[in-house]
């Protein structure tokens, strides 16, 4: 198999089959770019260290040029012998520049080629898709300032619990993404590491330069160990368990808002724009936006828990099992790419029905504020919570709703009831007591607001 670059020890040909199972051309070829980018620089540091002339290293560069165009254009050709993204950028530098191409890959390997490809490639999907995460944060904060009189049922284990502000629920969710983002910063501090001049395992014997490598590149740091640099995937796998989170918030996003928009509810309409209908049943609007969204969470999950399963047990350094990161890696991305976009359009084109919102507020969920009434007139609150639930008792058992115990009714229960438990039943004022941070008054929820945007603006 004398035409592989690596085909000098071998005898007869590679079984078809098995040329491509091993091959990843048909997917790594999306860092072309970075790969290119990798050489390049690669080129310098070999001129650097005179292991190519300066004539050489300006015709790898300019060789390199044009095959970035080549791709660029969706010109460049993949031949059937090309394995994966290095081999084909490689084989047409030699079509394009003869023999000089074959000093390009002195001293590095394609297990310091390839993980350097990778961190170049994930370094600026990250950056798209802090992009999309702050765009959706915006649009949620934006809506959440906007929208900030609405009031409608809170619940906790799917039960009515407390009437809270929509926005406060909005924010709830942009709160966590903005959690998200940040952990992809740190994440991202990980990735931003050059693992070029590590050669496949023991490092290089030349004096590549390093240093050099590192500002070309624009990373931040060099690697520590070259054993290290080429047999770890921790920063895929921490991306993979990014991604995975980051879908967990939006799927529980999601959840919610399906079920507000259901008939049942009516909180809320979703955009045509992001429903789709039935091939059978002409009335039907589905938010199968939604429900792709919940969807994906496994999907990228899937793929976290697949990928860590690849590394079990691995032996140190390089083996081709890790050739399975990078499918994990693009699918991650691309599935997050697509939901945060479509999250943004769903957030920022739903309308919601604040009178339906509000008409669902019912005075058994201001039980709690009947119990406060009562600790405000000085009865400890586990007494209080025990007075509260029996007029909620009674109230079932007459059948009637809460606020219409009358006070003789209450005072069955507690003789510190008087006239002016009237005032307990005003879902207004109700939310207007959660005026401490983080609470759901109109004062901290636009401090809530204020606290995203003035986050945002360092972001
Ligand atoms: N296509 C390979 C991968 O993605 C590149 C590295 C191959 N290295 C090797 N020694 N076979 O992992």
């Amino acid at each position: 198999d004398g035409t592989k670059l690596w085909g000098g020890r071998f005898v007869g040909d590679t079984d078809p089959i098995m040329e491509k199972f091993n091959a990843s051309i048909a997917y790594d070829k999306r860092m072309w770019d970075a790969d290119i980018r990798g050489s390049k620089a690669y080129a310098k540091a070999l001129k650097k260290a005179k292991l190519v002339t300066a004539e050489e290293q300006d015709k790898i560069l300019h060789g390199m040029d044009q095959i970035h165009d080549e791709w660029a254009k969706g010109v460049f050709e993949v031949k059937p012998g090309d394995e994966d993204i290095h081999t084909a950028n490689e084989r047409r530098l030699k079509e394009l520049i003869g023999e000089a191409a074959g000093k390009l890959h002195t001293g590095r390997s394609r297990n310091d080629q390839v993980v350097t490809d990778m961190r170049l490639w994930l370094r600026d999907a990250i950056s798209i898709l802090k992009g999309n995460a702050l765009q959706l944060i915006t649009t949620m904060v934006e809506r959440a300032a906007v929208e900030i009189d609405v009031l409608f049922p809170g619940y906790t284990h799917m039960q009515r619990a407390q009437p809270i502000r929509w926005s406060h629920w909005i924010l709830s969710h942009a709160v966590a993404l903005s959690r998200d983002v940040e952990r992809l910063q740190e994440i991202s501090r990980r990735v931003n590491v050059l693992p070029l001049g590590s050669g496949a395992i023991a490092g290089t014997p030349f004096n590549i330069d390093r240093e050099m490598l590192r500002q070309e590149l624009a990373f931040e740091d060099i690697s520590i160990n070259s054993m290290d640099a080429t047999g770890q995937r921790d920063f895929i796998a921490e991306f993979l368990f990014w991604a995975s989170l980051c879908l967990t918030h939006l799927s529980k996003m999601a959840e919610d808002l399906m079920l507000y928009s259901t008939k049942e509810f009516s909180f809320l309409t979703l955009s045509d724009a992001y429903s789709t209908g039935s091939s059978l049943m002409p009335q039907k609007k589905n938010a199968d936006s939604l429900e792709l969204i919940r969807s994906k969470a496994g999907r990228v999950f899937g793929r976290c828990a697949g990928f860590l399963m690849t590394l079990k047990g691995l032996p140190s350094t390089y083996n081709k099992d890790l050739q399975e990161d990078k499918e994990a890696m693009f699918d991650c991305y691309d599935t997050v790419h697509a939901v945060l976009q479509v999250t943004t359009g769903v957030m920022s084109t739903l309308k919601i029905n604040p009178s339906v919102m509000e008409a669902a507020l019912s005075p058994d969920m201001l039980a709690t504020d009947l119990a406060y009434y009562l600790v405000r007139k000085g009865v400890p609150f586990r007494d209080a919570h025990g007075i509260s639930g029996k007029a909620v008792f009674l109230a079932e058992s007459k059948s009637i709703p809460l606020n219409q115990l009358t006070v003789e009714d209450l005072r069955t229960a507690s003789p510190l009831f008087s006239s002016d438990v009237s005032a307990v039943w005003d879902y207004s004022s109700s939310v207007e007591q959660y005026s401490a941070p983080g609470g759901t008054a109109k004062s901290s929820v636009a401090a809530q607001v204020e606290h995203m945007r003035t986050w945002l603006k360092k972001q």
